[in-house]
């Protein structure tokens, strides 16, 4: 009896030690970017800057996102299944001002330019089709959504790996010349995918 409580405490401790680690890695640096920003600290294109780490940032907490299952059912850590929805937030957080800094900083919150980018660049085609659909599994993440939701909750969320593939296509073709870092991140996309291909239904 005793034992169990102790162990019900250690898995609640665990959780909330791993939560307030991942606050702060995911807020530190999304804050110190802007700080560095203001005052003129990101080069000689901070824009670029700027939508660079939020992008790769985003794409980062994704796959981190996704591999909480394949680590945690690996090593019998279950509690770790508690952090799966925060860290999606974060992704879809980093996803945000990513776009947000895009259409502000790059197109002046001219929504025409938007639309003719949106037609003209395949690869912001394919950003918008991630970010409408990480908006829907953002909003639907909250408790009630997913008791309303019943079976098609988990359908919709199962969303997250054509997001993957999107947002490695989105990389891939948003580079000029430089492929590597996206290939690299295409390969880790398909091996999460590969851990997780039991759930392709979509
Ligand atoms: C409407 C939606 C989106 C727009 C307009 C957009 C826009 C952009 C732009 C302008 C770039 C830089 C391309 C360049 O350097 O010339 C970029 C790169 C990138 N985007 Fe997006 N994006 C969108 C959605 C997303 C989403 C949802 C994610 C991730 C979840 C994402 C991740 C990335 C990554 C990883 C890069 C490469 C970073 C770099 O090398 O600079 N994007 N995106």
């Amino acid at each position: 009896m005793t034992l169990s409580v102790s162990y019900k405490l250690s898995i609640k401790v665990k959780t909330k030690l791993l939560k307030a680690i991942i606050h702060l890695t995911s807020l530190l640096p999304i804050c110190l970017l802007y700080l560095s920003a203001f005052n003129d600290e990101l080069g000689a294109d901070p824009v670029e800057a700027v939508i660079h780490f939020t992008g790769i940032g985003a794409f980062n907490l994704l796959l981190l996102t996704l591999l909480v299952t394949p680590l945690a059912k690996q090593f019998k850590q279950g509690y770790l299944m508690k952090v799966r929805r925060l860290l999606g937030l974060y992704a879809f957080t980093y996803a945000f001002f990513h776009v947000l800094n895009f259409i502000a900083f790059d197109l002046q919150f001219n929504l025409t330019l938007l639309f003719d980018e949106v037609v003209k660049r395949p690869y912001i085609t394919i950003g918008l089709i991630a970010i409408l659909l990480l908006t829907a599994l953002a909003i639907t993440s909250i408790n009630y959504f997913k008791r309303k939701m019943g079976k098609s909750w988990q359908k919709l969320h199962n969303a997250i790996y054509l997001i993957i593939l999107l947002v490695g296509i989105h990389f891939y073709w948003s580079v000029k010349s430089e492929v590597i870092e996206p290939t690299i991140y295409i390969v880790i996309s398909f091996v999460l995918l590969y851990l997780r291909r039991r759930k392709f239904t979509l």
